[in-house]
């Protein structure tokens, strides 16, 4: 299975000028990675433009593009909304549903990652669905509430379509952004890989969950990457804060050659 590591610049840079020049950093010195796929998933206004860019191979790694949300409808009167179709046209492979920064600030449901999630399969897009519990409890609680994400989030997806899907273990305590974010231990993140894949089995079977990628973020960075991935046994990483530099992206790409 390929590790895939996911540069989410969030809301940034702020022109699209500095974006190119990251894409270009990053492009121009990114070791070649074996088994490794680089997605970067800028916001949507520069998804067209980088496209554009990578179509010009100016360095040895092929890189991916990926959105950072997406709507269920094709069209119609949705205001402010962007479809699966749309993010294809301009080049986005891939689109990460149900990070914990949309489902707090835009108060997104359960139901509604569902739907994107099925839309998104559905035209092909591959998917990056994101969950995490908002803190650790003594009593395990949090392992109910990270099930219940799985699961709401995959209600009434066919097997058929999970080829697309990667799951990402993203604690919101770890999220850099947060006060007091911490990066999860790779004992601990063990743990619960081991435990989302168990959520996979008895979901869609055998098959399935040994070819579903689950994914780590929070705090991953140059200094931690790899033992998220060797001892942590995460097939790859969502990385905040370290993509939004060149140097320590490329960095940490190197870190876990
Ligand atoms: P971080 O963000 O790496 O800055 O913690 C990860 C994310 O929110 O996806």
């Amino acid at each position: 299975m390929k590790n895939l590591i996911v540069a989410n610049w969030k809301m940034n840079p702020d022109s699209a000028e500095d974006a190119e020049y990251l894409f270009d950093g990053i492009l121009k010195s990114a070791p070649k990675l074996k088994n490794t796929e680089i997605i970067i998933c800028p916001p949507f206004a520069y998804l067209d433009r980088l496209s554009q860019k990578s179509k010009i191979k100016n360095g040895k790694v092929k890189t991916y593009l990926g959105a950072q949300d997406v709507f269920w409808e094709n069209k119609g009167a949705f205001t402010g909304e962007i479809s699966p179709k749309m993010l294809k046209k301009i080049g986005a492979n891939y689109v990460i549903i149900g990070h914990s920064e949309r489902r707090k600030n835009f108060v997104e449901t359960d139901e509604m990652i569902n739907k994107k999630i099925k839309a998104a399969l559905k035209s092909g897009l591959k998917v990056i669905f994101c969950v995490g519990e908002f803190e650790r409890d003594e009593k395990g609680e949090y392992l109910k509430f990270v099930k219940n994400e799985v699961l709401e989030g995959l209600k009434g997806i066919p097997r058929a379509l999970t080829k697309n899907l990667t799951l990402a273990y993203e604690p919101v305590w770890a999220i850099s952004s947060n006060k007091g974010a911490r990066p999860d231990t790779p004992e601990e993140l063990l743990q619960m890989i081991i435990y989302i894949r168990r959520i996979l089995f008895f979901r869609f079977g055998r098959k399935i969950y040994k070819d579903t990628p689950v994914l780590y973020g929070g705090s991953v960075d140059e200094n931690n990457a790899k033992n998220f991935i060797e001892k942590g046994q995460a097939q790859g990483l969502l990385v905040g804060r370290a993509s939004l530099s060149a140097k320590s992206f490329v960095e940490l790409l190197k870190s876990i050659n």
